[in-house]
């Protein structure tokens, strides 16, 4: 695992961006996975400018979401399916709506959610590149401390951490959902190659403790230092803390 100071989140986003575009015009038919999260918000208007500036065909382009809350409709608008649809999806003609797959949040109980999204994973292929952000306290996806490293995708609990950090999106922090689909650790370790993002003080830690490449269940992203196609992101802010 190698970890590369791109200075601030601008020269990441366009970094990660020039990646993406590059996965599809290798590809057409490519399996993008994709995260949301504060950290992606300059990423999708970077990669849609690229997109837009290549005259790029995205219609047989797959995405796949890393998660969604549960409980939440498609279109409420702290919902990861908003969050992709208004910073992606919606932005660039010719993503077709039928290939872009998100967790849904609302599905009915008699359905396994975890299980049916697991599945159309694997029917899919492997995903040729999986964006990733990073949780302040180690996670990836939705995936907490504890999270067995065999994981495949299910609903989860979210710890008071996570609950506490992303209360910042929602009016009032009991209004944040308690649980999430997620894809498992298993799940995302399938890509071919991950990119991972990390900017700013409150990832220091998460990042600190990744880089000393101890492998363990509490750091969920640790096991990324299993796969053999990872880069680790980060900015100035977490470099100089780590030197
Ligand atoms: C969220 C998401 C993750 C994301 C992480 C960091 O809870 N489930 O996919 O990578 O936590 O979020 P942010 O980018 O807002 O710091």
């Amino acid at each position: 695992m190698n970890i590369y100071n791109l200075k601030d989140k601008s020269t990441a986003s366009i970094y990660t961006a020039i990646a993406l575009l590059k996965t599809i015009k290798n590809n057409p038919q490519a399996i993008l996975g994709l995260a949301t999260g504060s950290t992606m918000v300059e990423l999708y208007p970077q990669f849609t400018d690229l997109l837009r500036a290549n005259q790029v065909d995205v219609s047989g382009v797959h995405t796949f979401n890393l998660d969604e809350y549960v409980g939440l409709e498609a279109t409420h608008p702290q919902s990861y399916y908003t969050y992709m649809h208004e910073r992606l999806f919606n932005q660039y003609e010719g993503w077709q709506e039928s290939n872009i797959h998100i967790p849904n949040g609302k599905s009915d109980e008699a359905v396994d959610e975890g299980a049916r999204y697991e599945q159309l994973l694997h029917e899919m292929g492997r995903p040729d590149i999986q964006i990733l952000g990073i949780g302040e306290n180690g996670h990836i996806g939705f995936n907490e401390p504890g999270t067995s490293f065999e994981s495949t995708t299910s609903i989860v609990d979210l710890t008071p951490s996570t609950l506490h950090a992303n209360s910042i999106h929602f009016e009032h922090a009991d209004d944040v959902p308690k649980q999430a689909v997620s894809m498992g650790l298993s799940s995302i370790m399938r890509a071919e190659r991950i990119i991972l993002l990390a900017f700013g003080e409150k990832k220091i830690d998460a990042i600190r403790r990744l880089a000393t490449g101890e492998i363990s269940e509490e750091l969920p992203a640790s096991i990324l230092h299993r796969h053999s196609n990872v880069e680790v992101i980060v900015d100035d802010v977490i470099f100089k803390a780590l030197h």
